[in-house]
């Protein structure tokens, strides 16, 4: 016997929970399929910012209470370059600021209250493919069916429901390098982060909490994570950041590579695509997750305007709304990428030009804003 629901939603990612939950608000129910085990998924290290538009949505859902307990507001950054430090002061600039709470503390959260609530959240329950508006997954062995009115691709970037859009376009762009990550038993070295643009290459100095930092290291995109030895990620991070740093037990490290995509349109008949499964951004500007909020926002209205009214015109808009300020996303991740990171194909001239433009977007008020802007976040919906 075939399962029904009414919003079948695949991947336990930000997207995919906060999907369900903001739906179970609004008294619309839905199954979440998850081919990982739960610890699995609340245990995946990934970025840290939220933008305040991605807080103030949690707040407002229910879900905020831990992150506003333990997440760091953050009122400005600093850029270091050519042996200086500027800051960028959000507050000042925006009047906003950003909060660092790590994306698996989200998704820890999101899962607690879609359990207490008691959702349908099927762990272990991978899907084979998409026909119409049944999905088939396999859970325990056993193959089985889910009957939906609508289906939700929250599946990441390596899902399957990319592939079930009609006319797929892809657009891409591949960077040359990728980011070394780390996460460090120690007392971060700087209360703000550090984003670094070194003549050996790019770092990144951030943080989970006042004792566990997490810190980046520009790398070939195909580095081998294990051929970096605790003494090397150390001096590398101390000599790119100009500082020394407070040593500590390396947690976690891997290596991530990096890339701009996104996929067009997001959506064929009852099928629509959020976060990664439809666009991948370099994670210089910290907003892969804030860009998956931002998608599940528009989303959920349009099904609230769907389920409650019978109005499809938002549903059939969804994919243009969010293409809007996924492209202008694209634009601001990619840019911080070019600005920050070493690129092989600069010759001295080029390097020059990069250090010019850190100089201008760090003293002119109008670009300081422009930075500040993009970097809080642009209004979600
Ligand atoms: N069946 C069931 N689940 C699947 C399948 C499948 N065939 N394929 C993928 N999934 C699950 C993955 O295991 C993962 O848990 O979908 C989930 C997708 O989650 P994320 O990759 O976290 O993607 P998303 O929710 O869009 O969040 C975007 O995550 O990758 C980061 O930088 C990215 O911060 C951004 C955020
Ligand atoms: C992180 O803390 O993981 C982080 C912070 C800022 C970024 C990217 C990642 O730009």
């Amino acid at each position: 016997m075939p399962v029904r629901t009414k919003v079948g939603i695949i991947g336990a990612g930000p997207a995919g929970l906060l999907l369900s939950h903001l739906l179970h608000l609004d008294g619309i129910e839905s199954v979440v399929l998850e081919r990982q085990t739960r610890d699995h998924v609340e245990n995946r290290i990934r970025a840290g910012v939220l933008e305040w538009g991605t807080r103030a949505l949690l707040i407002e859902a229910g879900v905020g209470e831990r992150m506003e307990r333990e997440g760091l507001l953050h009122e400005g950054c600093l850029l270091r370059f050519g042996g200086e430090t500027r800051r960028i002061d959000f507050q000042a600039l925006t009047g906003k600021s950003v909060t660092v709470y790590g994306q698996h503390e989200v998704v820890r959260d999101l899962i607690a209250a879609r359990l207490a609530a008691q959702g349908r959240l099927l762990f272990e329950a991978s899907v084979a493919g998409i026909d119409g508006t049944t999905v088939h997954y396999t859970q325990d062995g056993v193959a089985q069916r889910l009957e939906c009115d609508i289906i939700a691709g929250c599946d990441g970037f390596h899902g399957v429901t990319r592939g079930a859009i009609e006319d797929l376009k892809v657009y891409d762009r591949v960077y040359p390098f990728g980011w070394l990550g780390i996460l460090a038993e120690t007392p971060p070295a700087s209360e703000e982060l550090i984003y670094a643009n070194h003549p050996d290459g790019f770092a990144l100095l951030s943080m989970r909490s006042p004792s566990i930092s997490r810190m980046y290291l520009q790398c070939a995109p195909d580095e081998d994570a294990s051929a970096w030895s605790a003494d090397r990620i150390w001096s590398a991070l101390c000599t790119r950041l100009g500082q020394d740093l407070p040593e500590g037990k390396i947690l976690q490290q891997g290596v991530t590579a990096m890339r701009s995509f996104v996929a067009e349109p997001m959506q064929t008949g009852r099928l629509f695509l959020t976060g990664d499964a439809a666009h991948i951004v370099p994670p210089t500007g910290a907003k892969g997750m804030n860009l998956a909020v931002g998608d599940v926002a528009v989303l959920a209205r349009a099904l609230r305007a769907f389920f409650h009214r019978d109005d499809d015109q938002a549903l059939q808009g969804y994919g243009s709304t969010c293409l809007r300020r996924i492209w202008r996303v694209q634009r601001f991740s990619g840019w911080m990428t070019s600005l920050l990171h070493r690129f092989d194909t600069h010759n001295a001239f080029d390097q020059r030009v990069q250090l010019a433009e850190l100089d201008y977007v760090t003293s002119s008020p109008a670009a300081m804003t422009t930075l500040a802007e993009n970097y809080v976040g642009l209004p979600l919906t």
